[in-house]
């Protein structure tokens, strides 16, 4: 089997929220598309374009309502005339040169700035609610897969379903379960999962050191009746990749626990890889351990530029054009839909932003006056232009951020999917510019057979295009009958070639 790219775990996208963290690779792979992207379309007025809004209002009734507001001591800095409004245009502006002011902007779309109200994710979070909901009322033990691409808003909806469960029960009088969340992450190694859940039964003292024995005393404590009044235990389990890379074993072994005739436990296992569920959940399938699935999809352009709305109305003035919101959001939904991204570009061009005022500032032979126009012609200062973050500033942090991200994306994928795109492109060398999922598959499938990998049924590699398609590397089509439904690329040939090169079996295929 080829070597391919890392899983892509969100502690390493963490580290992409960092401004001025992107590689510095020359600026050679880029999306076709970037050139057409650059002018925005004015935004709606409303920025509740979430497209996943629940007609359910639970949520908002146990967790969105209860969510304090920006403190008053926060905002003090700001100019109070008008009140904050959902109208952006219409609010103050702000000041940037304002250091206050600067932090507390910045602080309001960092990436571990725990929004005050999560929009787009109403949905998923209330999926995962009830179904924990119906396992605490029944005293059922049970699991559920969280999976989607990194920066869509696993990790931020699970600690919000917490919440809203404990509010929940705290409104029906209904007894919480004991609550173990962790990130698989930062287990020392991958059976130490056992042990972790098994101290919350015995205090680890008293626990055998060996790991495979706090497996087995987990498996006997669930296979006997639990004394009266045994609390259920919700094991929320983040980035779940790293026990899969390393011993697919000990994932079985996690949900067959939930299994048993008398556990207690409730599994919410998250994880980034997409395509985990196609490969792990006929296996827990056959063990009689399939668990509930739940993928959060791509943030599409609205969702962004709702997610960064919301996030920005809690500023009392506007700082971005409305415009320059929507062009951010629109190239970030085409690469890859990772909220953390889109944070970190918004960052960036208001770095741009201060840099740009300070330059103006300390240029000493021009009055305010001239700062719009030229020495001779001076323009008067539009004070709502200059200090609002512009396309040209979320153009210039956008091509910051994406020097080399086409390239980055594709090692990153998932194997099949890197052999769907190997497909494609071998299929359009002749110069073809579209084909069907019909005559991908099978071009999918003879280069599995070259190097006796089993390939995925055909509705795996539909689903597999269609996560394709939600990052922006191709395009899927409308078709009745699946086979016929068309696909084309919306990358460059060249940059799946030039990213895949570094394996061996995809460079022999594409020779
Ligand atoms: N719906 C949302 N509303 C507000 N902020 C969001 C939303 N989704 C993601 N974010 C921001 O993006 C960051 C990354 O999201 P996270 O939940 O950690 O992604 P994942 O776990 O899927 O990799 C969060 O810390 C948060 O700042
Ligand atoms: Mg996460």
């Amino acid at each position: 089997m080829p070597t391919v790219a890392g899983r892509r775990s969100s502690r390493a996208a963490d580290s992409t929220a960092q401004i001025g963290s992107a590689a510095a690779t020359p600026v050679k792979y880029k999306f076709r598309s970037d050139s057409n992207d650059l002018i925005g379309s004015p935004m709606r007025k409303s920025p509740r374009l979430c497209t996943h809004a629940s007609p359910n209002s639970s949520l908002k009734d146990n967790v969105i309502e209860k969510c304090p507001k920006p403190s008053i001591n926060l905002l003090s800095r700001f100019p109070q005339e008008e009140k904050p409004s959902d109208n952006f245009v219409k609010r103050p502006t702000w000041d940037p040169s304002d250091v206050e002011q600067l932090r507390t902007v910045k602080e309001a779309i960092h990436v571990s700035t725990a929004p005050k109200t999560v929009v787009c994710r109403e949905h998923e979070q209330n999926m995962i609610f009830e179904f924990c909901k119906n396992s605490i009322k029944q005293e059922k033990a049970g699991s559920l897969y969280v999976c989607g691409c990194p920066g869509t808003g696993k990790s931020l909806s699970m600690e919000k379903v917490k919440d809203i469960l404990v509010n929940w029960a705290n409104e029906e009088g209904v007894q919480l379960p004991d609550m173990l969340s962790f990130n698989c992450t930062s287990l020392t190694n991958t059976s130490e999962i056992f042990s972790k859940i098994l101290g919350q039964y015995n205090p680890p003292k008293k626990q055998n050191r060996s790991s495979t024995s706090s497996l087995e005393l987990l498996r006997n404590l669930y296979s006997q009746k639990q004394p009266p009044g045994t609390r259920m235990l919700l094991v929320v389990a983040d980035e779940l990749d790293y026990l899969i890379t390393r011993d697919r074993a000990v994932l079985h072994d996690l949900f067959m626990l939930t299994t048993l005739p008398f556990s207690k436990c409730i599994l919410l296992g998250v994880a980034n890889a997409i395509d985990l569920a196609d490969r792990f959940i006929p296996k827990l399938e056959s063990l009689n351990c399939k668990p509930m699935v739940i993928t959060f999809r791509a943030y599409s352009k609205d969702q962004i530029v709702a997610i960064l709305q919301e996030r920005l109305s809690a500023l009392p003035c506007t700082v971005f054009q409305p415009q320059a919101v929507e062009l951010c959001a629109r190239r970030v939904a085409a690469a890859s839909g990772d909220m953390r991204k889109a944070l970190s570009v918004c960052r960036s061009a208001i770095e741009m932003l201060e840099a740009e005022r300070k330059d103006l500032m300390s240029d000493s032979t021009l009055s305010p006056l001239d700062m719009n126009g030229d020495q001779q012609n001076p323009a008067p200062l539009d004070i709502t232009t200059n200090n609002m973050v512009r396309i040209d500033h979320v153009a210039a942090a956008l091509s910051r951020t994406y020097k080399s991200s086409v390239v980055d994306t594709i090692q990153s994928l998932p194997q099949h999917q890197q052999i769907i795109l190997c497909s494609a492109v071998k299929l359009f060398r002749g110069g073809k510019k579209d084909t069907t999922i019909g005559e991908l598959n099978k071009s999918y499938t003879d280069v599995c057979k070259s190097a006796s990998i089993p390939p995925v049924v055909i509705s795996e590699l539909l689903s597999m295009c269609q996560v394709l398609d939600d990052q922006g590397i191709l395009k899927l089509g409308q078709a009745r009958d699946d086979k016929l439904k068309r696909v084309t690329l919306k990358i460059d040939g060249a940059d799946i070639v030039f990213a895949l090169q570094g394996v061996r079996f995809f460079r022999n295929c594409l020779e």
